[in-house]
Parts: C-alpha cells; sequence; structure tokens
C-alpha cells in the first residue's frame, strides 16, 4: 500500500493545532512531524500548504435507503457514501431498523445486505428498536458483542416505532447492564396525533402546520421523560436531533447533576427554521423533519448548548426525500410529507461557516463533527482524530474557498439542497479514507465497495 506524506498543513483535532506534516502508510496515520524536521519520502506527496489538515467527519445519524411513510430515502448507500466524501464525511453511522414482528438480528442483516459492497467510506450500524419485547431485550447483548452497541426508541410515531416507558426503561435497564447506548427520538407522538388530526379538521392542511402541531413543549416533556428513565434505569441517554430550545435546557439542567446525559442537534436546526417551513406554495415540504424546524429565535440555544458542551455532536440525519413525487405525496395533507431532510454532504462546511462567523473556534468544530461522534459511538481513536495508530480517514480542507450551495451542484441523490442559494466559506479537497483517495482535488476518484462495515466498541464519553 502506498505510502502517502502531507505536508505544509495545519493540523487541526478536537484537541490541538499543529503546523506539522503528516505520514500516512499501510492506511494508517504513523507519524506526525514539525514542517521541514524529517527526511520522509513517500509514493504520493499531498501539498497542504495554506489548508486544513482534519480528521474526515462522523456522521452518526443517517438513513440511506430508509423506508419511511410509504416511500424511501432517495440516497441509497452508494450514492450516499459518496456524497458524504464529496463533503469531507469518512464515516457514516445509519440506522438498521427491526420490522415489528421481526428480530433485531433479521433488522441488520437486511442493513447488511443493503450496504454491503456499495459504500465509498466506512460504515456502521445503529439499531432502531420498534418492538421491545423479552426476546429483543435479550438480543440487545448479542448486537452489542455483533459491535452495533447503540439502539434508537421513539416515544414518537405511534403504531410505527413508537415504544412505551415501560420499554423504554427496559431497554435502558438492557443497556446498562450490556454497556449500550440508548438514544431517543423525544417528541411526545401520542399528543402530537391529536393535534395533527384537530389542526386537519380545521382544514391547516399545508407544511408550515407541520412545525406548529409537533409542539417544542413536546420535546422538552419527551426529552425530560427519558432523561427521568434513564436516571432511573442508571444508564446513560443521547437524544437525537435535539431542535427546540426548552428540550437543550432539560439536558442542560440534567448535565448539571451530573447525570450522563448527551444531545445532538443537526445543521438543518441551528440555519433553517419556521420560515423555510412557511415557504409559499408546497416549498415547505422540502423541511418537514422530525423533529421540526423553529423559529429563529431557538438556535441561539442550540449554539450555546454546542458551546457549552451541553450538546456534543452535530449530525445531519440525513434522510431525503425528493420534492417530486415523494415530499409530494403529502401536498394535499402536510401528515403524508414523508420525514426528513438531506444534508450528508453539508455538514463539514455549515459547521466550518460557524468557525467562520465566530460561532464555535476550530478545534470545536472538530470536536462535535468528527471526535465526539467518534467517541460517542465507540470508533475513536480509530476514526476521529489524526495521531499515530490512526485510520488515515483525512480531509485537506480549503478554508478560504468559496461555495454556494445547490442541488445543481451537490451530489446527494435529490432534487432539492435545504440550502439552495447559501454561500459558504471552505471546501473538502482532498479526501483520503483509510489512507485512499477518495476525493481528490475535488474529482470523486473513489469507488463503491472501498467502505468496509465497522464493528464499534463501547461508548467512551462521560459526561
Ligand atoms: O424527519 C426525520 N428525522 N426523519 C428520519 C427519521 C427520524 O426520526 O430520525
Ligand atoms: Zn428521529
Ligand atoms: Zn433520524
Ligand atoms: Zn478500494
Amino acid at each position: 500500500m502506498a505510502r502517502t506524506l502531507i505536508t505544509g498543513g495545519l493540523v487541526v483535532t478536537a484537541s490541538d493545532e499543529l503546523h506539522v506534516d503528516v505520514l500516512v502508510d499501510g492506511g494508517k496515520v504513523v507519524a506526525l512531524a514539525t514542517h521541514g524536521s524529517h527526511g520522509w519520502t513517500a509514493d504520493h506527496v499531498i501539498d497542504a500548504t495554506g489548508k486544513y489538515v482534519i480528521p474526515g467527519g462522523v456522521d452518526a445519524h443517517t438513513h440511506m435507503e430508509m423506508p419511511f411513510g410509504g416511500t424511501t430515502a432517495s440516497d441509497t448507500f452508494e450514492t450516499g457514501t459518496r456524497a458524504a466524501a464529496w463533503g469531507g464525511t469518512t464515516t457514516v453511522v445509519d440506522f438498521a431498523i427491526q420490522s415489528k414482528g421481526g428480530s433485531l438480528r433479521e433488522g441488520l442483516d437486511a442493513w447488511h445486505e443493503k450496504a454491503e459492497g456499495r459504500c465509498a467510506i466506512d460504515y456502521a450500524f445503529h439499531m432502531i428498536m420498534s418492538d421491545v419485547d423479552e426476546s429483543s431485550l435479550k438480543e440487545m447483548d448479542r448486537l452489542v458483542e455483533l459491535g452495533v452497541t447503540s439502539f434508537k426508541l421513539f416515544t414518537a410515531y405511534p403504531g410505527v416505532f413508537l415504544s412505551d416507558d415501560g420499554q423504554i426503561l427496559r431497554a435502558m435497564q438492557r443497556a446498562g447492564s450490556n454497556g449500550g447506548l440508548v438514544m431517543t427520538h423525544a417528541e411526545n407522538g401520542l399528543a402530537i396525533d391529536v393535534l395533527v388530526e384537530q389542526a386537519l379538521a380545521r382544514g391547516e392542511r399545508g407544511p408550515r402546520h407541520h412545525g406548529e402541531v409537533r409542539k417544542a413543549l413536546l420535546e422538552a416533556e419527551a426529552t425530560h421523560r427519558v432523561i427521568k428513565l434513564s436516571q432511573v434505569a442508571g444508564a446513560p441517554v443521547y437524544v437525537v436531533h435535539v431542535s427546540a430550545r426548552e428540550a437543550v435546557a432539560e439536558l442542560a439542567r440534567a448535565r448539571d447533576e451530573g447525570l450522563p446525559v448527551f444531545g445532538e442537534t443537526c445543521p438543518q436546526y441551528l440555519f433553517l427554521s419556521t420560515d423555510n417551513l412557511a415557504e409559499p406554495g408546497f416549498e415547505g415540504a422540502k423541511y418537514v423533519c422530525s423533529t421540526p424546524l423553529r423559529p429563529a429565535d431557538h438556535q441561539e440555544a442550540l449554539w450555546r448548548g454546542l458551546r457549552t458542551n451541553d450538546l456534543q455532536v452535530v449530525s445531519t440525519d440525513h434522510c431525503p426525500f425528493c420534492f417530486k413525487g415523494q415530499k409530494e405525496m403529502g401536498l394535499e395533507d402536510f401528515s403524508k410529507i414523508p420525514n426528513g431532510l438531506p444534508g450528508v454532504e453539508n455538514r463539514m462546511d455549515l459547521l466550518h461557516q460557524a468557525v467562520v462567523d465566530g460561532r464555535i473556534d476550530r478545534r470545536r468544530w472538530i470536536d462535535i463533527a468528527c471526535a465526539t461522534p467518534a467517541r460517542m459511538f465507540g470508533l475513536y481513536p480509530r476514526k476521529g482524530t489524526i495521531a499515530p495508530g490512526a485510520d488515515a480517514d483525512i480531509v485537506v480542507y480549503d478554508p478560504h474557498a468559496e461555495q454556494t450551495l445547490s442541488a445543481a451542484t451537490h451530489h446527494m441523490n435529490v432534487d432539492y439542497s435545504a440550502y439552495e442559494g447559501r454561500k459558504v466559506t471552505g471546501r473538502a479537497e482532498t479526501v483520503l479514507s483509510r489512507g485512499v483517495p477518495v476525493i481528490a482535488d475535488r474529482a470523486y476518484v473513489g469507488h463503491a465497495g472501498h467502505g468496509t462495515y465497522l464493528p464499534r466498541g463501547l461508548c467512551q464519553y462521560t459526561n
């Protein structure tokens, strides 16, 4: 395997900013040394002068080809992981799904089938539990052994994914004993369904009503509830896609008590708002996801949470549906719009824009987008950092490149961009996955099947 030397760049990790060269051999980082201080030779030299050299992004929340609401998310593992690489992400953790009445193992096998031989970058799985009973609880232990060490449970979507409080408590107790991490989609789905029915009865059928019925208070209530259940179980909880300031407050309060309670937010909640849901005609459907976008004044609480570490991770919840034919399923009824936004290609750049704007610093950018998701989900230090022994998942990032995000230029298999026309500064120029170029000088040189499955260890993060 080729030896690669990356020279002249500023290596940024969650903990350091170092003017060093990086030597890659056998797919691993083998050494770092001050520019010009060594006599290293290599088969390939990448000149990163004036650029950042950062760990590949770790997106811990994606849904490639996920069946949802009578349709299927439009990115396959092939197209979605390729788009991720274009955006400087080199690992995705996707959600395998247990079917109702099926076993966890059957769900996991089905997701392996979809992904195997198709990914451009490395991938791992969480498990969505749709049917918590004696047998699936027992199976959790086996999944942990197989490297699927996190389990998503829902307080939302009655009749589809919703688990009741007793089921969530049992899953948390089991995770407490086998080292797994329970992730929760925290919204009060039963109350939301009442409000949906009442809104539709009043003739409120457009996309913006999706945001109105999925109230921030009902996210806060469910967040509070899962925190208390985790406290009773004596197990940690990770709340996914936090969007409401009231939910951040619940997490902050629990963390102030020292509880192992963690929170993730997503770019859509940091950069978009209910103003997008209210765009004229049916345009708002492009922004229908759950938890929903909030009024813009919630964003400051999310940014603050990222700075104070009350939120630890930014993932995308990438779950794209085309506007034509898919989002349009809800033309007459917002509750039939498939939930989810595209974003796997945009996350690293949008968060870099937050660095440019002074909202977070460079190391925090790498922390929330690479290092902490890797640590949280048992992939660190193989992924999420640049250090001897780590996989050479490395991005040469041009912090000065200007780009305009658009469906016309993105690589996600979806017919719109949630960030159409937005200007951002910064772009991944070259992306290595285990030392192998996937993107080289803004050209795709990877291939489906390069990406390998990553069995994960246990959560390595403590409050
Ligand atoms: O709207 C969303 N978030 N769709 C994906 C499924 C989920 O709940 O994460
Ligand atoms: Zn969810
Ligand atoms: Zn999701
Ligand atoms: Zn390969």
